[in-house]
């Protein structure tokens, strides 16, 4: 039973309505970056998944390639034993051997079935790989809507010039590009400095951040004698974990000024005020709710200014 009403917005210009952060089900399945049963198991995503709609967050993202599928059954089997439905954004990997329309509805296909959903409500192509042409995969979107086989239809990666074709090819076929998943973070900012943000703005495209605690570092949990383990101990080394702390030093003291919010609380609450919408990865309960707590308050603008500022700091460097 949810027992929090979140605040929703529109997905783009589409009728889905969405709370303004989702979770992020990567690590559900994931072994080869997330350390899946190693550290946490299914039950502990079953209850996050409860969670997640408990807090009234109802957004889950996914991909049929996290875990190889697992993360889609995941959530199918999560929606089917509690009887309650969250939307659902998933991907299509437009992988070498794929360049036909056809295949993007065939992998839709498995999608729902994994998932056990007739529709998803959004549907994202999950990098734009040429050769096959953006136009091309534009109009298996929209083939893919007329079906009834996903609600809305997004893009992740794109870069600007890709998102302007994304969106002129579907509105061809009289669709709204709804999204455009890419990294962004306080460690991340690339969409604010190529223009990418503001063209979503101003195009009613919803720029869903991806990584927006940066892998966790945004946490505050990661130092240089406590550096994260697995791949990302090959992404993220003891010298640059010491040079973000003083920007999370500054998340702590701003968390504290807001009434004892956490550094991630903080983190994700400055991307919603940038008008992104977050979906943090979650493992377990605990994390859920913290990142959770990111809503229902905001940052004042100064709070946000001094964030930009420390953040650009470490950009100099
Ligand atoms: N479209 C794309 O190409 C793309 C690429 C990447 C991600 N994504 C999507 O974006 C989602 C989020 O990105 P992400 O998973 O890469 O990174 P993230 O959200 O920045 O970090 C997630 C990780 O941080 C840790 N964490 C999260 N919340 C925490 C909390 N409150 N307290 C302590 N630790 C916490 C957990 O890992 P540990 O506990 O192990 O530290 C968790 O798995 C993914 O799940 C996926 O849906 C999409």
């Amino acid at each position: 039973m949810s027992t929090v009403t979140a605040e929703r917005v529109a997905l783009g210009s589409s009728d889905v309505q969405v709370s303004t952060l989702g979770i992020g089900a990567w690590a559900w399945g994931d072994r080869f970056v997330w350390g899946y049963k190693n550290g946490y198991n299914d039950a502990d995503l079953q209850a996050a998944f409860q969670a997640t709609l408990d807090a009234g967050i109802n957004l889950l993202d996914t991909a049929e390639m996290y875990g190889f599928g697992r993360s889609e059954k995941l959530i199918g089997q999560f929606m089917r034993e509690s009887g309650q439905r969250t939307l659902i954004a998933t991907k299509f990997m437009p992988l070498p051997w794929r360049f036909m329309k056809s295949q993007l509805i065939s992998a839709l296909r498995g999608s729902l079935r994994r998932l056990g959903v007739q529709c998803v409500d959004l549907y994202q192509i999950h990098w734009p790989s040429p050769p096959v042409a953006i136009e091309t995969w534009m109009d298996a979107l929209a083939d893919a809507v007329e079906a009834g086989l996903t609600r809305a239809v997004g893009v992740s990666n794109y870069s600007v010039k890709q998102m302007e074709r994304a969106y002129t090819a579907l509105a061809k076929r009289g669709i709204a590009l709804a999204s455009n998943q890419v990294e962004y973070s306080l460690l991340a900012r690339a969409p604010e400095r190529n223009g990418l943000l503001k063209l979503c703005h101003e195009l009613h495209v919803t720029l869903i951040a991806y990584s927006p605690l940066a892998m966790g570092l945004l946490t505050g949990k990661y130092t240089p004698d406590n550096p994260p383990r697995g791949m990302r101990a090959r992404w993220y080394k003891p010298p640059y974990l010491a040079q973000i702390q003083p920007l999370l030093t500054l998340l702590r003291e701003i968390g504290q000024a807001q009434g004892g919010r956490t550094p991630s609380q903080v983190a994700l609450n400055w991307l919603i005020c940038k008008g992104a919408l977050p979906i943090p990865g979650a493992k377990n309960v605990r994390q859920v709710q913290d990142n959770a707590g990111a809503l229902g308050w905001r940052l004042t603008d100064d709070q946000v200014a001094a964030l930009d500022a420390a953040a650009e700091r470490l950009h100099a460097i």
